[in-house]
């Protein structure tokens, strides 16, 4: 190996799954952003991470909801990864704009969107500031695959999303 600045480094962690963070208002009206620092954290109780900057609106309605779905960016989805990615709910209705389909979640608020790979409803379970970015924990409380599978998009960086399915589904 070679020693290299971190960004160059960086390159060496792409592929990465795109996740959508899926939130909503105090009056139920919804929010999604792509994120791509997702973790899991905890087999038992299931939990998951995800760090999100403070300038985010998702950042702001997940903390006011104490809840949230992260659901993993499905194949044909690609174009709603970029729109989402691009603009903040703050100032745009992404669900209206992009006619995005939608169906209730199990427990939490925030729905779930159709097209998604795999989604988890998550009850925050924690927090703490990593520089730039705050972690959240989430508790998973239901979870959803689609039927018949969907294949999920790897971001392979610079809007390169390239759509993977494991062998035999
Ligand atoms: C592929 C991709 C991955 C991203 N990952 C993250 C992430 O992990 N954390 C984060 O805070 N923002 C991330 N972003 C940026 C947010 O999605 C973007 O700022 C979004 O417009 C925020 O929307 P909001 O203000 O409605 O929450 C990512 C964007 C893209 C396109």
């Amino acid at each position: 190996m070679k020693k290299v600045d971190l960004t160059e480094a960086m390159a060496g962690k792409l592929p990465e799954w795109v996740v959508f963070v899926i939130t909503a208002d105090a009056n139920g009206k919804p929010n999604v952003m792509p994120a791509g620092w997702v973790a899991f954290a905890s087999g038992s109780p299931p939990m998951v991470t995800v760090a999100l900057h403070p300038n985010r609106y998702s950042h702001t309605l997940l903390e006011q909801a104490g809840e949230f779905v992260l659901a993993w960016a499905g194949e044909g989805q690609e174009g709603l990864v970029k729109f989402a990615g691009a603009v903040s709910g703050r100032k745009t209705d992404k669900f209206a704009q992009m006619a995005i389909k939608t169906s209730k979640a199990a427990v939490v608020k925030a729905p779930l969107i159709e097209g998604c790979a795999m989604a988890l409803e998550c009850k925050l379970a924690g927090k703490m500031t990593a520089g730039d970015h705050t972690v959240f924990a989430g508790r998973i409380v239901a979870s959803h695959l689609s039927d018949p599978p969907i294949a999920s998009i790897l971001n392979f960086g610079k809007e390169n999303y390239v759509p993977a399915l494991p062998k035999g589904k």
